[in-house]
C-alpha cells in the first residue's frame, strides 16, 4: 500500500528519497513520485506510472537538486494508476506539494465546494482535493500551513498520513496522521520521514512514531515539534529501533519470499526464545501472565484478523478451545467492524496482524475497545498502530517480512498462539501435566523439523514443473490442517494467479467434488492425526473421480503414498502443531509454480503488504 518518504537536512535529498522508496517497494504500488525544493526555492514535482526505476529513468535529465523533499509510492484507490494520479500533487498555486497514504472519504463534498470556488483538478484523486483544500483554508483564513492542516484535518473524514512541502517555507516539512502509519527518524541535523522504519534504519535508529491526530512540524536545524489538532504541544517519545539493515536485504536469495520461507527454522527459535524452556518445562508468555486474571475469567475469546493472519486465527481457535476450554470465535476484521457484534467486559479480543497497520483490524480493535473488552495484540512490526492500540500483547519476533505473501509471519503467529494457549491452559488447569510437557518438547523441536521439510526443496521444485500450467487447484485438510489448506490455496492464488480453493476435506462431497476431473490437481494434507483415516477416505473419493492428488503425508506413510499420484513426506509432529510443518511445503509449491510462470513473486499484481485502507 502507499509508501511515504521525506528528508530534510544537509545532504542531497533525491538519492535518499529514491532509496527510501525502493525500501518501501515491498508494500506494493503502481506509480511513484517525488517533490524537491531546489537551492533556488523552485518546487519540482516528478511522477511516473510503474516502478521506482521508471521514475528514476524519467527524471534522469531533470533538476533533482535540493536538501528537502518528499516522495511517494501509490497504490491506486481513487483513479487509475497513471502519471497524473501519482503523488505528489501540487496545490492550485503550485506553492504546496503533498503526498498522502489513506483515503479521504468525504472528498467529493469538499471537491464540490472547491469547484464552486473555481479550483481546477488535474487528477481523479482524493489527494489532490486535499492539497487544494489545505491551500484554500490557508488563504481564506490567512493562517500558516500548520494551522491550515489542523483545520483541514478537522473537516476531512477518513484515514491519512500526509507530508507537505511549501515553496514559501523551504526549511520546513509538515506531516500529520490519522489511522495511517508515520515514523520520523532523527539524525544529526537531519530528519527522515517514512511510512515505516525500513527507509530510515540505515541512517539512524532513533525514531518517533507519530500518533493519531498529531501534526509534526519539522524545521531544518530545529528540534521537532509535535502538536495535536487543537494546537497543544505534545512531548515526543523517542524510541530506539531494534532491526538492522541486513534483515532488509535478500541475502543471496533471488526473492524475499524464498529467503523468508527458509528463515523459518530460525524465526521460530527467535519467537520462542525466552518464552519456552525445556529445562524448566514451562512456557512464559509475559503478555498473558501480566494479565492473568483477565484470561482466568474470560468467558469468550474473539479473534479478529484478515488474510493469512485470519488463517492463523483459525488455528488459534483450535488450540485455545482444545487446551483451555474457552469458547473462541474467529472473525474477519472487515466484517466484525460493521456488524454490531455483541461484546461484553469479560470477553477478550485478540487482534492478529503482521504489519500492525491493517485498517480493518485496527478499526475492529477500536470498536472492541469502546465496548470495554480486553484487547490483546499479536503483531510483528514493533511499535505499529495495532501494537500500540491494544491493552497488552505479544510480538512474534520474526523480523521484517518484505515479500508481500506472508510466510514466516504465519508460522510466527501460530507459534505465539500455541504459547498463548499453553500459558492460559496451565493457569486455568485445563491441561494434563503429561500433555503440557510433551507439547513443550514438541514446540522446541519444531525448528529442527522445519529444517527437514526445507530439505524437500528440490522434490517440490520438480513437482511444481508438472503443475505450472494448471488453471485451478483444490487444497484439502481437516482439523488443524484445514486452515493450513486455506493458507496453501491463498499462497498459490496470490503469487501465481492460479485459481485455488481450500476446503475441509469432508465438505467436498457437498458440492466441490463436481469439479474433480483429470485436469484438477488436489493438494491433500493427510498427516497423521485424530481423523487421519477419514482423510484417507476423502482422498479415495477424489481418486475415484480421476482427480490428481498431491498428498502431504507423515514420513513413512505408504498407505496414502500408494493412493496419491505424488507424495511429499514431512516429519511427524503432534497434530496441535501440524500447520507449522504443513505450511512450508505449500509455501514452496506456490513459490516455485509462480517462479516457473515468471510472476513477480515478491510484489504480486494488485496486492499490498500493508493494507492501510479498508
Ligand atoms: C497473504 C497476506 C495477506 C495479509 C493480510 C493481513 O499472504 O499477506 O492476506 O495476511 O493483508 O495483513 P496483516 O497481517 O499485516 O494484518
Amino acid at each position: 500500500m502507499c509508501g511515504i518518504v521525506g528528508y530534510i537536512g544537509t545532504q542531497e535529498a533525491y538519492p535518499i528519497l529514491i532509496k527510501g522508496l525502493k525500501r518501501l517497494e515491498y508494500r506494493g504500488y503502481d506509480s511513484a513520485g517525488v517533490a524537491l525544493l531546489n537551492h533556488s526555492n523552485e518546487l519540482n514535482v516528478y511522477k511516473a506510472k510503474g516502478k521506482v526505476a521508471d521514475l528514476e529513468y524519467s527524471v534522469a535529465s531533470k533538476d533533482t537538486s535540493g536538501t528537502i523533499g518528499i516522495a511517494h509510492t501509490r497504490w491506486a484507490t481513487h483513479g487509475e494508476p497513471n502519471d497524473a494520479n501519482a503523488h505528489p500533487h501540487y496545490s492550485q498555486s503550485s506553492n504546496l506539494a503533498l503526498i498522502h497514504n489513506g483515503i479521504i472519504e468525504n472528498y467529493m463534498v469538499i471537491k464540490q465546494e472547491l469547484l464552486r470556488n473555481e479550483y481546477e483538478f488535474k487528477s481523479s484523486t482524493d489527494t489532490e482535493v486535499l492539497v487544494h483544500f489545505i491551500e484554500y483554508i490557508k488563504e481564506t483564513n490567512n493562517v500558516d500551513l500548520c494551522r491550515a492542516v489542523q483545520i483541514a484535518m478537522g473537516e476531512v473524514v477518513g484515514a491519512y498520513a500526509i507530508a507537505i512541502l511549501d515553496k514559501n517555507n523551504p526549511d520546513q516539512i509538515i506531516a500529520a496522521r490519522k489511522s495511517s502509519p508515520l515514523v520520523i527518524g532523527i539524525g544529526e541535523d537531519e530528519f527522515f520521514l517514512a511510512s515505516d522504519a525500513t527507509p530510515i534504519i540505515e541512517y539512524t535508529d532513533k525514531v518517533i512514531y507519530i500518533k493519531d491526530e498529531e501534526i509534526a512540524v519539522i524545521n531544518r536545524g530545529c528540534p521537532i515539534k509535535i502538536l495535536n489538532m487543537t494546537d497543544i504541544e505534545q512531548t515526543p517519545e523517542i524510541k530506539t529501533l531494534e532491526m538492522n539493515l541486513s534483515q532488509l536485504e535478500k541475502g543471496g536469495y533471488p526473492h524475499f519470499m524464498i529467503k523468508e520461507i527458509n528463515e523459518q527454522p530460525q524465526t521460530i527459535v527467535d519467537c520462542i526464545r525466552g518464552r519456552v524452556s525445556v529445562e524448566a518445562m514451562d512456557v512464559i508468555l509475559s503478555g498473558v501472565l501480566d494479565h492473568k486474571d483477565k484470561f482466568l475469567n474470560a468467558k469468550r475469546i474473539i479473534i479478529v484478523a484478515c488474510g493469512t493472519s485470519w488463517h492463523a486465527a483459525l488455528i488459534g481457535e483450535h488450540l485455545i478451545e482444545d487446551l483451555c476450554r474457552i469458547p473462541v470465535e474467529v472473525e474477519y476484521a472487515s466484517e466484525f467492524r460493521y456488524r454490531n457484534p455483541v461484546l461484553n467486559k469479560e470477553d477478550i479480543v485478540i487482534a492478529i496482524s503482521q504489519s500492525g497497520e491493517t485498517a480493518d483490524t485496527l478499526a475492529a480493535v477500536e470498536l472492541a475497545k469502546a465496548s470495554g473488552a480486553f484487547i490483546y495484540g499479536i503483531c510483528n512490526v514493533v511499535g505499529s498502530s495495532i501494537a500500540r492500540a491494544t491493552d497488552a500483547g505479544s510480538y512474534i519476533h520474526v523480523g521484517p517480512e518484505i515479500g508481500v505473501a506472508s510466510t514466516k509471519a504465519f508460522t510466527g503467529q501460530v507459534t505465539v498462539l500455541s504459547m498463548l494457549a499453553l500459558t492460559i491452559a496451565k493457569e486455568r488447569k485445563t491441561i494434563e501435566k503429561e500433555l503440557y510437557v510433551s507439547l513443550i518438547n514438541e514446540l522446541a523441536a519444531i525448528p529442527e523439523k522445519m529444517k527437514k521439510v526445507l530439505e524437500k526443496n528440490e522434490i517440490i521444485k520438480d513437482l511444481s514443473k508438472i503443475f505450472t500450467y494448471a488453471h485451478n487447484f483444490i487444497y484439502l485438510g481437516r482439523g488443524y490442517n484445514y486452515p493450513a489448506a486455506l493458507e496453501g490455496a491463498l499462497k498459490l492464488k496470490e503469487i501465481s494467479y492460479i485459481h485455488a480453493e481450500g476446503y475441509p476435506a469432508a465438505e467436498m462431497k457437498h458440492g466441490p467434488i463436481a469439479l474433480i476431473d483429470t485436469e484438477m490437481p488436489v493438494v491433500a494434507i493427510a498427516t497423521t492425526d485424530r481423523i487421519y483415516e477419514k482423510t484417507i477416505s476423502n482422498i479415495q473419493e477424489i481418486k475415484a473421480r480421476k482427480g490428481r492428488v498431491i498428498a502431504l503425508v507423515t514420513e513413512g506413510d505408504d498407505v496414502v503414498c500408494n493412493i496419491a499420484d505424488y507424495c511429499i513426506e514431512v516429519p511427524k509432529t503432534l497434530e496441535y502443531f501440524a500447520p507449522l510443518i504443513s505450511a512450508i511445503p505449500l509455501q514452496l509449491l506456490a513459490y516455485y509454480i509462480a517462479v516457473n510462470k515468471g510472476c513477480n513473486v515478491d510484489q504480486p499484481r494488485n496486492l499490498a503488504k500493508s493494507v492501510t485502507v479498508e
